[in-house]
């Protein structure tokens, strides 16, 4: 466990300060997980489904993301491939391979499983980091596998489970990524952070919300600040509607955290982790890339899944992506609906040049013709 003892020096902080685009840094505490520094502390979330290799390598050309990490992965899955010797599961794609720093993270609920497959992880994939879940709200998760954030109301089996994976992994530090609790008469985050920390966990991750939320109403910042004092060594990293460079340093300034994630915005902007380090670090913030940067960065984002997947399912796959690219923009939707319907590759293509949102004001000045977008 690397030290944690430079002392957070907040200068003047005033609430108008929020809007800031080049606030003066603040000072942070550097986070290390385990020996793992990751810097900048604003980690990108893992997300079934979209974190893959091909995500996390766009995000990781735009810089800013101190940690990236895998989908989730199921161990059981994982355990069962392996003992048939088949190959490993699409959602390890890259993972042997890519830069480090990278956490990967897997799900289940039985110790000697997660251990196995952690060790695994640890030990021939050599990953910087190795999370289990503890959040995961879906159904087949949390009541067919009694996975996920199902093992909120069972700390101690949480602390079985850990204790087990990190003497699995280790030196490879282990973390626990958590909601508030199972529902909100059941939140329980304090009494869980001391069952992580106890078992030997390297960091945990609070997402602020409770699993029955699923993702309704806001997540509560002053709930993960709770969390804080009852940690003695391990970081705190706060998740949970992070949307904005200026979201971002707020939370390091009134949230007390070590260390932010950030999942949903950052696949409609993996600029994001960017610009919340810049104004983190008190540089000016950099611009959003261009409507055309944007397009060719998603088209860039498409070969890659491609390369993996092949044509047709890369093109089913990439569709949800394109979709997450243009959201909010003018003329999504209808680019929204034209997308969803590509099915192979000169299809999609055909539509991202086409239809991909335009900045409308270039297109007015450079042509008098009434443009075909609608606003969202
Ligand atoms: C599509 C989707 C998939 C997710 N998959 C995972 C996952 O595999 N593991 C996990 O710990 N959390 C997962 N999450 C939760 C996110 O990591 C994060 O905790 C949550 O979205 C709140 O952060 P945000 O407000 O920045 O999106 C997922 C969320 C979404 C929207």
């Amino acid at each position: 466990m690397g030290p944690l003892v430079a002392t957070r020096l907040i200068p003047n902080a005033s609430p108008d300060s929020s809007t800031e685009s080049t606030p003066s840094p603040l000072k942070l505490r550097p986070l290390w997980i385990g020996p793992v520094l990751v810097d900048p502390p604003i980690l990108q979330a893992p997300m079934a489904g979209y974190t893959n290799f091909a995500y996390r390598q766009i995000v990781r050309e735009l810089g800013g993301a101190g940690l990236l990490a895998t989908e989730m992965v199921s161990a059981r899955g994982f355990a069962w491939l392996a003992d048939h010797e088949a190959d490993h599961p699409d959602r390890l794609w890259g993972v042997a391979d890519e830069p480090r720093p990278l956490a990967a993270q897997m799900w289940d609920n039985n110790p000697e499983t997660l251990a196995a497959v952690g060790a695994r992880l640890a030990h021939e994939f050599h990953v910087s980091v190795v999370d289990i879940n503890f959040g995961c709200p879906v159904r087949d998760v949390v009541q067919k596998a009694q996975s996920g954030s199902y093992l909120l109301r069972e700390p101690n089996r949480m602390g079985q489970i850990i204790e087990r994976v990190v003497a699995a992994c280790a030196p490879t530090p282990v973390t626990a990524k958590i909601r508030l609790g199972c529902s909100r008469d059941k939140i329980n985050a304090i009494d869980i952070a001391q069952v992580v920390e106890d078992a030997g966990a390297a960091a945990l991750t609070v997402h602020g919300r409770t699993a029955a939320d699923m993702f309704r109403g806001s997540a509560d910042w002053n709930l993960i600040a709770a969390i804080k004092p009852h940690l003695r060594q391990i970081p705190l990293i706060g998740n949970g509607d992070l949307d904005s460079p200026q979201k971002v340093v707020n939370a390091f300034r009134r949230y007390n955290v070590d260390g932010v994630m950030i999942a949903r915005a950052a696949l409609a902007k993996p600029w994001l982790f960017r610009q919340a380090a810049a104004l983190l670090s008190g540089q000016p913030m950099p611009p959003a890339p261009s409507l055309s940067e944007e397009r060719a960065l998603l088209l860039r984002h498409f070969d890659l899944i491609c390369e993996r997947f092949g044509d047709y399912k890369g093109t089913q796959l990439m569709r949800k992506f394109a979709c997450c690219y243009a959201q909010g923009r003018p003329g999504a939707r209808e680019f929204r609906s034209r997308v969803g319907k590509t099915s192979v590759p000169h299809e999609f293509r055909h539509v991202v040049h086409e239809w991909f949102p335009r900045d409308l004001s270039l297109l007015t000045r450079s042509n008098n013709e009434p443009t075909r977008f609608g606003t969202e």
